[in-house]
């Protein structure tokens, strides 16, 4: 483990699931009663259909702002850090080929704006910027969007690492080829001098520290929202086994929310040999800090799974 991941004491809670299932209120209601027990807490809502505001009711941006005390509330402008990352690119592009003036960058940009997948690169970039600014904090709680993307975010470091291997191979051996072609013995010092073989390292190294991150369960907690009913935990049991199949089943938390007794019986195959905690279905709307200490105090015991 990188050594700075190992003394960093920040948690990362990250609230995940079916849509609707109450991902963003329980992250509410964890920020809230984190600080409440002594806790620093920034919560972060990195879906782009941001409900803090809507719970909290009143607008917040991307500068995180206090909600109380020592709990601070931000939602992550997507479209900023997709226009940072495309920038980056961009000004990586102009360095490593300065005949870049061939290409239409600006064309290629605008295409990129729009691809398939760049969602959760601004995810991973905007939560990469505020781990790097925000020390003065316990923990990050983090809203992630509903199951389709909260996934791709996870997945991100660990198939951004198999592409780069590849891509590192394959630079290598074009500067190998290079070699050749010249018959000029310069070629060791081009593979430790090449800026893309550069770049891919630093790329590298990058997710590197993320999947690190991802897979630690001292650092990261991957709660794991759904509701008691049918649908819900069908999807529920298909999340369990990617979180497998990428390894992260050891950060997972399940949290049985809008749970009306603890007479709903789970399937004992979803999370066999553990309690899940539950939390009770409010008859009141969960909207305003004072509804949400409310909903807190009725709680008693049920949250205590944060602390641990
Ligand atoms: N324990 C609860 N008791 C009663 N209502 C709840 C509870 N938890 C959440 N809700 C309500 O359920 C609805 C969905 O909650 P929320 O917006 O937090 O879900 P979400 O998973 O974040 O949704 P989305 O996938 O759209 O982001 C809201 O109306 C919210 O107030
Ligand atoms: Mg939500």
């Amino acid at each position: 483990m990188c050594s700075e991941i190992a003394e960093d004491p920040r948690r990362f809670f990250f609230f995940m699931g079916k849509g609707g299932t109450g991902k963003s209120t329980v992250s509410a209601l964890a920020a809230c009663f984190l600080a409440a027990r002594g806790r620093r807490v920034l919560l972060l809502s990195l879906d782009p259909a941001h409900n803090q505001a809507d719970i909290f009711d009143r607008p917040f941006s991307g500068r995180p702002q206090a909600v109380g005390e020592r709990v601070r509330v931000a939602e992550v402008d997507q479209r900023h850090w997709v226009d940072r990352y495309l920038h980056s690119v961009q000004d990586h592009v102009q360095r490593a080929y300065t005949y870049q003036s061939a290409f239409n960058l600006d064309h290629w940009l605008d295409v990129l704006r729009e691809s398939p997948g760049i969602e959760e690169y601004g995810m991973i970039l905007a939560f990469q910027h505020y781990r790097r600014v925000e020390h003065d904090i316990d923990v990050m709680v983090l809203d992630l969007p509903p199951t389709g993307l909260a996934m791709k975010f996870l997945r991100l470091p660990r198939l951004s690492l198999r592409w780069l291997a590849h891509l590192k191979d394959l630079r290598e051996e074009i500067l190998r080829k290079k070699e050749i072609v010249h018959r000029i013995q310069l070629g060791r010092k081009e593979l430790e001098t090449d800026r893309i073989l550069g770049r891919l390292k630093e790329q590298g190294a990058f997710y590197a520290d993320l999947k690190t991150l991802f897979e630690n369960p001292a650092a990261t907690r991957i709660h794991l929202v759904f509701n008691p009913e049918q649908l819900s935990i069908r999807e529920t049991g298909r999340i369990c086994d990617e979180l497998k199949e990428i390894e992260l089943e050891r950060c997972m938390q399940p949290v049985l929310n809008k749970a009306a007794g603890e007479e709903f019986p789970l399937p004992p195959e979803l999370f066999p040999g553990r309690s899940v905690p539950r939390l009770s279905l409010s008859g009141r709307p969960l909207v305003g800090l004072s509804a949400l200490h409310g909903f807190l105090g009725e709680q008693g015991e049920r949250m205590d799974f944060l602390l641990h």
